[in-house]
């Protein structure tokens, strides 16, 4: 698997990355079966885990860290990612009138304690602000993301939904470098080729990190751009011999950024064979014949 460095620190994510959000989803949430789906992201070389303080109504941390706290080893094979700043207006919070974010550093401290304890860790790889925060405070927040890095508590920190005005305020607050920006992507979802996102993260070297990767699986469902593309990736995977998820990867990870996808299934045989998404060939012209195919619209 392929390994890409984050700017200004020792640190490398893998290049496909498994996100947990729907970990709790699963009608199965036995640890073993928690412990089976890291096991086969770790077979293919996928090493990095994405995680939300909020992910599973705040229960899925929790839940993948049971399994880390089994096996003493475990934690060292891999790189953990959190979020924090929103708060959900959830059964958990019968105080909270409406959902909110929060960027304070009382705020993102707390959230972090809290992550550590629920994963069994004593730090993150790397804490993202979850998403822009219209009252955030750039100096409070940079300040409590620069001493988080300075404690050791989390080794980097990216933002994730940021457009480049609202990560380049922050980042000007900040001694250490944002490293990340996460942010949807797929062929479904073309916005950030296009609006300056994914030009604007090449140009500050941040790396980019593309969430429901797949459409959260619409791309499997009954919308017509769904309905218009999938023959195409079916032929192509057909083609190759591969998988039509694979050809969706591989089509965010032509792209010249280095996009990282984030995986969302919670099926142990859908996790098995992922890597398999770096060696799919898709040509210039194939690319934009996806791309054309899901926006229904031909290129000016
Ligand atoms: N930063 C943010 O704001 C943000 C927002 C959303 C998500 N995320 C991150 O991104 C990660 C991935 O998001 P996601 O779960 O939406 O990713 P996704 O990979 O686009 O979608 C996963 C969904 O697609 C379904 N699926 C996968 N392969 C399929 C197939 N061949 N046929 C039919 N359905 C299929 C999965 O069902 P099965 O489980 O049955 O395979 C699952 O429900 C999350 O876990 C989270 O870490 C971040």
């Amino acid at each position: 698997m392929q390994r890409i460095s984050l700017t200004e620190s020792n640190l490398s994510l893998s290049r496909l990355i498994y996100g947990v959000w729907r970990l709790s989803d699963d009608p199965d949430s036995s640890i073993k079966q928690v412990r089976a789906k890291i096991d086969a992201a770790l077979a293919e070389g996928i090493t990095t885990f994405d995680h939300a303080d909020i992910y599973g109504n705040y229960d899925c941390e929790q839940l993948f860290g049971q399994a880390l706290a089994l096996d003493s080893g475990l934690r060292a094979k891999m790189e953990l990612i959190s979020k924090c700043d929103i708060c959900l207006n959830t059964d958990k919070f019968p105080d909270r009138r409406v959902k909110y974010y929060d960027t304070s550093a009382a705020y993102i401290n707390a959230s972090v304690e809290l992550s550590l304890q629920k994963l069994h860790t004593d730090y993150l790889d790397c804490l993202l602000i979850h998403r822009p925060d219209p009252l955030m405070n750039a100096a409070e927040t940079g300040a409590a993301l620069d001493a988080l890095i300075d404690s050791g508590k989390i080794r980097s920190a990216g933002v994730s939904n940021f457009h480049a005005p609202e990560w380049r305020l922050l980042q000007s607050h900040m001694r250490h470098r944002l490293v990340v920006n996460q942010v949807e992507m797929s062929v479904l979802c073309q916005d950030a080729f296009l609006n300056g996102d994914l030009s604007n993260i090449q140009t500050d070297g941040l790396v980019p990190l593309a969430w429901s990767p797949l459409a959260g699986g619409r791309l499997f469902g009954t919308e017509a751009a769904a309905q218009r593309v999938r023959p195409l990736l079916a032929k192509l995977a057909a083609e190759q011999n591969t998988r039509v998820d694979l050809v969706a990867f591989a089509w965010l990870l032509k792209h010249p950024a280095h996009i990282l996808p984030v995986v969302g299934t919670n099926q142990v045989t859908r996790i098995q064979g992922l890597a398999e998404a770096l060696a799919i060939e898709i040509d210039r012209e194939t690319w934009f014949e996806i791309w054309i195919a899901a926006s229904g619209n031909e290129l000016p």
